[in-house]
This record gives C-alpha cells, sequence and structure tokens, in this order.
C-alpha cells in the first residue's frame, strides 16, 4: 500500500487587513442576500465575482419548492457573469451568508456542485479564482478552488 496526503492552505483576515477590492467585493455578496429567495432553508446566501475588467457581477440563492430545482449563491453569480461576460476570466468570488440571527461567524464552504462549477471556471480561462469565504470572525481566503477542491475532474481526462 502507498499512500499520499493533500494538503491545503487557508487564510483568515481580519476585516481590516483585507484590501479595499476584497472588501468591496465582500460587501457586494452580503447586499446581494437581499435577492435571496429562501423561504424553505430561510438561509440567505450571497455571491459576488470581480471579473478582469472590474465589473461585480452578484448572485444569491433562489430555492424552487422542488428544492433540486434552486440553485446556490456561487453558481447564480458566476453562470450569471459568464453569460454576460463570456470574454471576462473571473478573478475573484466572495460569498456571504445570513440566517435569521444575521451573518455567520463562521464562514459557509461552497457545496460541492458549485466547487465543481468554480473549477471548470478556472478551467475555462485558465485563470485561479480567489475565493473570499466571508464570516463575521474572519475571512477565509484561498488563491484557487485546489484548497477546497483537491483531485479535480478536468477536460484532460477525456482525452481531447
Ligand atoms: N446554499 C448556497 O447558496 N450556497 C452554498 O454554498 C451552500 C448552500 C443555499 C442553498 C439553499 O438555498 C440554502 O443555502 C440551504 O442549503
Amino acid at each position: 500500500m502507498k499512500e499520499y496526503t493533500i494538503q491545503s492552505t487557508i487564510c483568515v483576515y481580519g476585516w481590516d487587513e483585507l484590501s479595499e477590492d476584497d472588501r468591496n467585493l465582500i460587501s457586494a455578496a452580503k447586499d446581494a442576500t437581499k435577492g435571496s429567495y429562501a423561504p424553505y432553508s430561510g438561509f440567505c446566501v450571497g455571491a459576488a465575482v470581480r471579473l478582469e475588467d472590474g465589473t461585480v457581477v452578484i448572485g444569491c440563492n433562489q430555492e424552487n419548492v422542488a428544492f433540486p430545482s434552486g440553485l446556490c449563491a456561487e453558481r447564480t453569480a458566476l453562470f450569471a457573469a459568464n453569460a454576460q461576460h463570456p470574454d471576462q476570466p473571473v478573478l475573484s468570488l466572495a460569498i456571504a451568508a445570513r440566517n435569521a440571527d444575521g451573518f455567520l461567524p463562521q464562514p459557509i464552504p461552497p457545496c460541492g456542485a458549485c466547487r465543481q462549477v468554480i473549477s471548470g471556471v478556472e478551467q475555462r480561462y485558465n485563470q485561479p479564482i480567489r475565493i473570499l469565504l466571508y464570516g463575521t470572525a474572519g475571512t477565509h481566503v484561498t488563491d484557487g478552488i485546489d484548497a477546497l477542491l483537491p483531485l479535480q475532474f478536468s477536460d484532460e481526462y477525456l482525452g481531447h
């Protein structure tokens, strides 16, 4: 038997330690939660992506009575950005979540399906995406989806 270890590094920043660009993107993600439609979970998630030309596109979770038909904030934002600005690489993505008590102290990590889509967008533009997971106790930052999604499936495996 052989084994190997995969390690991830996540940096945790206080609000004042973040750049103005990062703070603005997080504020846009927090603001985006106002558009969440979450009558079933009561959990409002906002996402904001910054494109290479500086454009910011937001998304938020949209639930449906047929639960799997709803969509997470991250994919709403990424698909909207790609649909409206297909020639603009995505540079960064901020995510914020709140429940009835307000924004959560600890950030929520993106679900597996959203991680796969983030990976796909990185591959599409051949550019890592800076990911900012906001919590009131600190923002967890990683410079690319690698840290959150090891062993990614990519088109290399399709052999074309
Ligand atoms: N949700 C997101 O929007 N993003 C995530 O990363 C995790 C979960 C949404 C889906 C659903 O509307 C609600 O949060 C509860 O799962």
